[in-house]
């Protein structure tokens, strides 16, 4: 069986290339897909991306990444700062979880400053764009390694 590494996206991602790109660039998530997947196959991983504007729907994902995934990485946009369900959720999960921001939350409004997520995150990518997951990946592929 391929060993899959989930990319999970929280809420407005689904906009990505079109929202704010000022802030976010031009890329589309199937552009981070096709560059993630060419990483993961360097390590002999394939992935999977999926994007929810719901809460509970990420919870969803998380809990089925049990039986399928031996890593996920995750944006969970918005819900970063707001969410101890997905941060629960996480803490159920055995393998690798990395978490990314294409945005540095760091320089940008205070209540983006704290993430439930980095809680559980074994590393997090934050403000190196939408390259970020690519990043990602490549460390995802190294510790599974
Ligand atoms: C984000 C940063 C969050 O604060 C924001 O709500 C997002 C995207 C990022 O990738 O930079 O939707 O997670």
């Amino acid at each position: 069986m391929s060993k899959l590494v989930t990319i999970l996206n929280g809420p407005n991602l689904n906009l990505l290339g079109k929202r704010e790109p000022e802030i976010y660039g031009h890329a589309t998530l199937n552009d981070v897909e096709v560059d993630c997947t060419k990483v993961a196959a360097e390590f002999g991983l394939t992935c999977e991306l999926k994007q929810s504007n719901i809460e509970g729907e990420l919870v969803n994902m998380i809990q089925a990444c049990r039986e399928t995934s031996v890593g996920i990485i995750i944006n969970p946009a918005a819900y970063t700062h707001t969410s101890v369900a997905i941060l629960d959720a996480l803490n159920t999960f055995d393998g690798p979880v990395l978490e990314i921001h294409i945005s540095n939350v760091h320089k940008r409004e205070e209540f983006r400053h704290h993430s439930f997520v980095s809680k559980r995150a074994d590393a997090s990518i934050i403000g190196m764009g939408v390259e970020g997951y690519a990043l990602c990946m490549r460390h995802m592929g190294s510790l599974l390694s």
